[in-house]
């Protein structure tokens, strides 16, 4: 049900925060996760020597973000594979692996498929998925449930923001599990990851009116280009992602960091750019070389949209717009950051009078090869 909303993408987006939320419901205890669905394979998660995720579209952009979290919070190699190139490799799979699943509706073929070619080779299994019952998680050893609630719009917006929470989540209990970080570490970034909620109402609030207004005189662009690094990269994916499917336009995603092997050789006057802007309060920030990436697009005349904090006042005098997110621990920026590229993308499918829910040649749930 829509209720009054005018799309269910943009009541999905509405649900961001609670999609975040709910997902780490009763899952976090004295500074600790609790994940008793992961009890039985607790000496499997403890004996492993890496990690592979699977997933396509957005569920990889999520398998991305958790690449950062797990690597630096566990101290495991983890590689995130698109499911339909794994099978069709020869992939170097064991007993010491474990397969990430990341799935929405549970039911993708291609994953399906590439997490069966990961069991007949040896590899542990864990689902992340928000379908109670689907095919994934049922051939799974495990499973962790996001719980974003029914997502009908065919474009995943809730669902992602849930598989990055459960990948936070999934990367602190191996990380408490192998001893790779002392307890109050863990605490410290579980009271960060459970402020997220409130600061994502803040955005959800706040950004959409502004987006919307230029989104209206970008209706007819050709092409838009997205930049980040760190964990700001998968969300550039992502906003470009987004927009290529819901509004129909060319959009690419780039690692900052990748500019100068070549795509800035793309950069002409009135290129619309999008730059995921780290914050300078974070320590180790890479907000610095990010600022110069914005210089350097802006000086062969890119018009720049920064997503960038609050208190970052250093990126407004080059930035032809800034959207304002809160402060966030480093690891745990995308969860804001994304929120207002999923905005941006709606705004621009319905300024062209596009049905924004039902995008032309795609479905839901992609149950064939
Ligand atoms: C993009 C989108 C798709 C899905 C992908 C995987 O907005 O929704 O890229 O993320 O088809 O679907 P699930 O998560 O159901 O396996």
């Amino acid at each position: 049900e829509k209720g009054g909303w005018s799309s269910f993408m943009r009541k999905e987006i509405s649900e961001e925060p609670a999609a975040v939320a709910n997902t780490l419901l009763g899952r976090i205890h004295d500074g600790a996760v609790t994940l008793p669905e992961l009890d039985d394979i607790a000496d499997t998660l403890t004996g492993i020597d890496r990690v592979i995720v699977l997933a396509c579209g957005t569920a990889a952009y999520a398998g991305l973000v958790g690449r950062y979290a797990i690597e630096s919070w566990a101290g495991l190699p983890v590689d995130v594979e698109l499911s339909h190139e794994f099978g069709y490799r020869d992939p170097v799979v064991n007993e010491r692996t474990l397969v990430v699943s990341v799935s929405q509706s549970g039911e993708t073929m291609d994953t399906l498929l590439a997490v069966r070619a990961a069991k007949e080779r040896g590899a542990h299994t864990v689902s992340i998925c928000n379908t109670q019952g689907a095919t994934i998680p049922r051939e799974s050893d495990a499973v962790l449930y996001t719980h974003a609630g029914p997502e009908v719009a065919v474009a995943s917006t809730k669902a992602f923001v849930a598989q990055i929470t459960a990948l936070y989540l999934l990367g602190l209990h191996l990380a408490r599990l192998r001893g790779a970080l002392d307890e109050p570490a863990i605490a410290k970034l579980l009271a960060e990851l459970q402020d997220i909620p409130d600061k994502l109402d803040q955005v959800v609030e706040s950004t959409p009116a502004r987006i919307a207004e230029f989104a209206h005189w970008m209706a007819d662009t050709q092409s838009v280009l997205f930049l980040g690094r760190h964990v700001g990269y998968p969300i550039a994916l992502e906003g470009a992602l987004k927009l290529k499917e819901l509004a129909y336009i060319h959009a690419e995603g780039f690692a900052a960091g990748e500019l100068k092997h070549g795509p800035i050789a793309l950069i002409e006057p009135g290129q619309i750019v999008f730059v995921i802007v780290p914050s300078p309060r974070n320590e180790h920030s890479l907000h610095k070389k990010v600022v110069s990436n914005i210089q350097e697009i802006r000086a062969r005349g890119a018009r720049v949209i920064a997503v960038a904090e609050i208190g970052d006042v250093a990126v407004a005098p080059f930035a032809d717009e800034v959207i304002r997110i809160p402060f966030a621990a480093p690891m745990f920026e995308p969860l804001l950051a994304v929120v207002p590229l999923h905005v941006f993308a709606m705004e621009l499918a319905s300024a062209k009078g596009l049905d924004v829910d039902q995008p032309r040649n795609l479905a839901k749930s992609v149950t064939v090869e």
